[in-house]
């Protein structure tokens, strides 16, 4: 599978007052199809990833509104899955222009958060969650501090190495300018910052963040048509599903998903994990990236906690994860992260990542994780 990414965009990620939902997804929608050379006109289908526009934003009709603020009357698509809308919608165009129905496509990622109360943010977030945990008033934070616990307890870990994760992050978004969070943060911060949802503290928390990303897709053949420039291309998209409430999960220790989204992801690009030069993972708490290397196959069971504090997947290390800050850092706007998460993995294939730049990769993986682990959307991507 070879699906050329042309263009790429990202805005900025954090606390956006002065800009609307429909700002970001021009802001994004336009960048890339610049990035792609690209007009309008030739997008012969959008797809949008959002998850909060109806409960925060009072917009359903995503679609006309994306119609109307870059103005193309070509079918647009809502993809909704909770915090992977954005990995999700890219998966849709990549079955779009597989399937021939259509050789163009500009995927936007967009989530506006910050202009509701955190209170409310947080019960917005839980309607990606079960009844039942919905019943008993827990938060995604809770959730994965559930996860957190019975990790700690297993393996022997400790909060330390939770916190290793949020200090790697914070210094590769230190790096990035449109991070949310773009300056480093010390062990002791994160150790001493306030306790959320006992293990996690606010430092172990991705933030609520504003923000949009977009990329351009087209098909092979039309690419050579054009004489287009063939730089990036998705070569594996996998997804798959769990159940919704984590009572129903065989275990807590893993997200059976992400195994089984990255296997197809791998088996459809022709790769293996040791391949694997760096990875956007949705480390949405810190315990969510030790898990995620786990489950992705980078690491054993048991065995992700280690490396996080040993320089091994940080920058300059063997295989760095989360260059962009990951969400804990760049931020989590949950429609757009999906999405972002590619926008990063071009950038650092094209070279052009800055003082964040992976020297030489070849091969990128992106992770993106709806809920607690009931969806899950892998993309491989490589020069
Ligand atoms: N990481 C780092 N700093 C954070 C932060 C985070 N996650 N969240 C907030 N901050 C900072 C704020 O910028 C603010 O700094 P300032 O005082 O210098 O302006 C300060 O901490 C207090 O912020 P506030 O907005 O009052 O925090 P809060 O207590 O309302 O929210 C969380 C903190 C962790 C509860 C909130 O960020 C959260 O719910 N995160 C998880 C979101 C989520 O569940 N996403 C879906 C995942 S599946």
């Amino acid at each position: 599978m070879k699906i050329p990414v042309l263009g790429v965009c990202q805005t900025k990620f954090g606390e956006l007052w002065s800009q609307s939902l429909a700002d970001l997804i021009l802001e994004a929608g336009q960048g890339a199809l610049r990035d792609s050379g690209l007009k309008i006109d030739e997008i012969e289908m959008i797809f949008v990833g959002n998850m909060l526009a109806g409960l925060t934003q009072d917009q359903e009709h995503l679609t006309s509104l994306v119609a109307s603020v870059l103005q193309s009357s070509a079918p647009v698509v809502r993809v909704e899955a909770a915090c992977a809308s954005g990995g999700m919608a890219i998966h849709q165009a990549v079955l779009a222009i597989l399937s021939g129905q259509v050789e163009t496509a500009l995927v936007i990622g967009a989530e506006k958060m910050t202009d509701q109360p955190a209170e409310e943010i947080a019960q917005a977030l839980m309607a990606a969650a079960s009844p039942e945990e919905q019943a008993a008033g827990l938060t995604f934070p809770g959730l994965y501090a559930l996860l957190a616990q019975e990790y700690l307890r297993e393996f022997s870990a400790t909060e330390t190495d939770l916190a290793q994760v949020a200090v790697k992050n914070h210094h590769h978004a230190s790096f990035n300018p449109k991070s949310h969070f773009p300056f480093p943060v010390t062990l002791d911060q994160v150790l001493s910052s306030s306790p959320i949802a006992d293990p996690l503290k606010l430092l172990d928390c991705s933030p609520v963040s504003d923000g949009a990303a977009a990329v351009v897709l087209a098909g092979p053949s039309w690419v050579k048509r054009k004489s287009q420039k063939n730089g990036i291309a998705i070569i594996g998209s996998g997804q798959a599903s769990d159940v919704l409430g984590l009572s129903q999960r065989r275990s807590l220790l893993e997200l059976a998903a992400t195994r089984q989204a990255a296997q197809i992801a791998f088996l459809q690009a022709g790769a293996e994990v040791k391949d694997v030069s760096l990875a956007e993972v949705h480390d949405c708490f810190t315990i969510a990236e030790i898990l995620a290397l786990e489950d992705l196959g980078f690491y054993k069971k048991g065995e992700g906690h280690v490396v996080e504090g040993n320089g091994e997947v940080k920058l300059g290390g063997k295989r760095p994860i989360n260059t962009s800050g990951g969400l804990k850092a760049c931020g989590h706007p949950v429609g757009a992260t999906g999405v972002k998460q590619v926008v990063e993995a071009v950038w650092q294939l094209r070279e052009a990542a800055g003082k964040r730049q992976v020297p030489h990769p070849h091969l990128a993986l992106t992770h993106n994780v709806g809920g607690s682990g009931g969806t899950c959307v892998v993309h491989l991507l490589a020069k």
